[in-house]
């Protein structure tokens, strides 16, 4: 099936909505669901008269100057990062260089409209739809950039409860689980047991599980020895020879290494292992198959995540710093952690379901930017419910923090409202008209009016809606403007080189 930009904004918009700046790539901009940073908290008043909360805010904010000066080296940073992505040859200095990424959905998608099933994306829907159609139960092993991202796009755009709900409420998406992210004995053996007591006949369809194995090196101890284990119960389950051991499993590695290696071993065929460009870093692969497959088999509009990242890098690249959110971004939280000393960056997510979409972006920054002795320290919070734990904290605690709002405005359903009740004691039929939006988006306002009270620093990053078009776009905004903090820092961005060190230990250890 093709489908391209025409298509989607019709099918989501309708025909009648305005799209501003189309192009061959389709719409430049699409007013009504683009995501932005509202900044303008972060900078004090111009010439405030002397009050102890004006000293707090000229001291802990930054003055309003602050980013019009700044803005040659943010250029500077900019045209470094474009040129980047051209980089035939590599100079040592900028080793590893991975940023593939940054062109990666744009060429994908029209990969796709040129190649058909024979393209990245084809092969995806392909798998996807292969094992959408055999199994109920899909796990999903991988760990860390080879994990984060999916379970950050399951838990935004799909049910909290969808592993509970009955099939046809599920619309014929599989239920996901996710393991290889962990040496946890005991919750790999309490997920095996699941499947093992919920599916008894292979010949089930509702009682068909696959598994979706994901490592770019291959060399993963965490992921390897779960697949392993995975792979016996495959051959337990469906048979030794049975043909099901490979199809219903997808490998996604890279074009070499200790997976591919066994998967070719065990039979796979080239086209049926997924690969992931070696430009491409774990944490910036999840518009990879990485990321892909697994939106594809949860159900997703993975055209639409698509969409939405190239939407972003065509910002990045052509918008002027007022309509530019990763610049924006990269310059407010690299001058707040710079200027202001402050180390902890709190992501605070005003939807339970962003949870896994902070835990990702902790690991994109500290991977990152946690380098050569500096970095800030990522934190993610979830609104309302940690005001009653770190609230506190925010408030009065240590002035080491700068704090992101990540909101989404309006709910995907009808507001449950507070409404009237015979029995009042809880006093609550005065608020009988508002409903849980509206409690939350108080308690949003309220927290930031406080910290601007006492000069901590808040910026909202606000997304239209909570879809697939605006997952791509804000995932895609979070890894471009890491890469630009990190040149910002003069710090490579790609790579973890502090991570081999565990690594070596823990092989160590168990040689010994
Ligand atoms: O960002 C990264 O590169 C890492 O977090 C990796 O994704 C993680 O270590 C998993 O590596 P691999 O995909 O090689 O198993």
């Amino acid at each position: 099936m093709t489908y391209d930009c025409t298509e989607f904004i019709y099918r989501r918009f309708g025909a009648a909505r305005r799209i501003t700046d189309f192009n061959r790539h389709g719409p430049m901009q699409l007013p009504d669901e683009a995501i932005s940073y509202q900044y303008q908290s972060l900078l004090a008043p111009a010439l405030e008269d002397w009050t102890p909360v004006a000293e707090l805010r000229a001291e802990h904010l930054l003055p309003q100057h602050a980013l019009r000066d700044f803005q040659t080296r943010l250029s500077q940073v900019k045209s470094q990062v474009a040129a980047e992505r051209e980089l035939k040859m590599v100079p040592p200095e900028l080793l590893p260089l991975d940023a593939g990424f940054i062109d990666l959905p744009q060429k994908t998608l029209d990969e796709h409209r040129r190649r058909g099933e024979a393209s990245t994306l084809g092969r995806v829907l392909k798998a996807a739809s292969r094992m959408r159609q055999q199994c109920d139960r899909v796990v999903v092993l991988g760990i860390g950039g080879s994990y984060l991202g999916a379970r950050a796009l399951f838990d935004a755009l799909r049910s909290a409860y969808h592993n509970e709900l009955p099939a046809e409420a599920r619309m014929g998406n599989p239920r996901i689980y996710f393991d290889g992210n962990n040496a946890d004995n005991d919750a790999l053996q309490e997920l095996l047991d699941l499947l093992q007591q919920t599916c008894v006949d292979p010949e089930i369809q509702q009682e068909r599980w696959g598994v979706v194995v994901i490592s770019k090196s291959g060399e993963t101890l965490e992921t390897a020895a779960v697949y392993r284990a995975f792979r016996r119960e495959l051959a337990e389950y469906y048979g030794l020879h049975s043909p099901r051991c490979n199809e219903l499993v997808v490998p996604i590695t890279g074009t070499t290494g200790r997976l591919h290696a066994l998967c070719k071993q065990n039979g796979f065929a080239d086209d049926q292992i997924l690969t992931i460009p070696d430009d491409v870093g774990g944490r910036y692969s999840v518009f990879t198959p990485v990321g892909l497959l697994p939106a594809a088999v949860m159900g997703l509009d993975v055209r639409a995540l698509l969409l939405g990242a190239a939407a972003m890098t065509r910002r990045f690249i052509d918008e002027p710093f007022e309509r530019n959110p990763v610049m924006q971004y990269a310059a407010c939280n690299y001058l707040m952690a710079a200027e202001r000393k402050k180390s902890i960056r709190v992501m605070s997510v005003w939807s339970k379901k962003l949870e896994a979409l902070g835990m990702w972006h902790d690991h994109l920054i500290s991977e990152s930017l946690g380098k050569q002795g500096v970095g800030p320290t990522p934190m993610t919070t979830v609104g309302t419910r940690d005001l009653h734990s770190r609230g506190q904290q925010q408030q009065e605690g240590a002035r080491d923090k700068m704090i992101n709002n990540l909101i989404v405005k309006g709910s995907r359903q009808p507001a449950i409202m507070i409404g009237m009740m015979d029995h009042n004691q809880d006093d609550l039929n005065q608020l009988n008209r508002k409903g849980l939006p509206d409690i939350l988006d108080g308690a949003q306002r309220g927290s930031s009016q406080a910290y601007a009270d006492v000069a901590r620093p808040t910026a909202d990053l606000i997304m239209p809606s909570l879809s697939e078009h605006t997952m791509g776009q804000l995932m895609q905004m979070l890894m471009l403007a890491t890469v630009v903090e990190g040149r910002l820092m003069g710090i490579n961005p790609y790579g973890q080189p502090g991570v081999e060190a565990y690594k070596r230990k823990m092989a160590a250890f168990l040689k010994a």
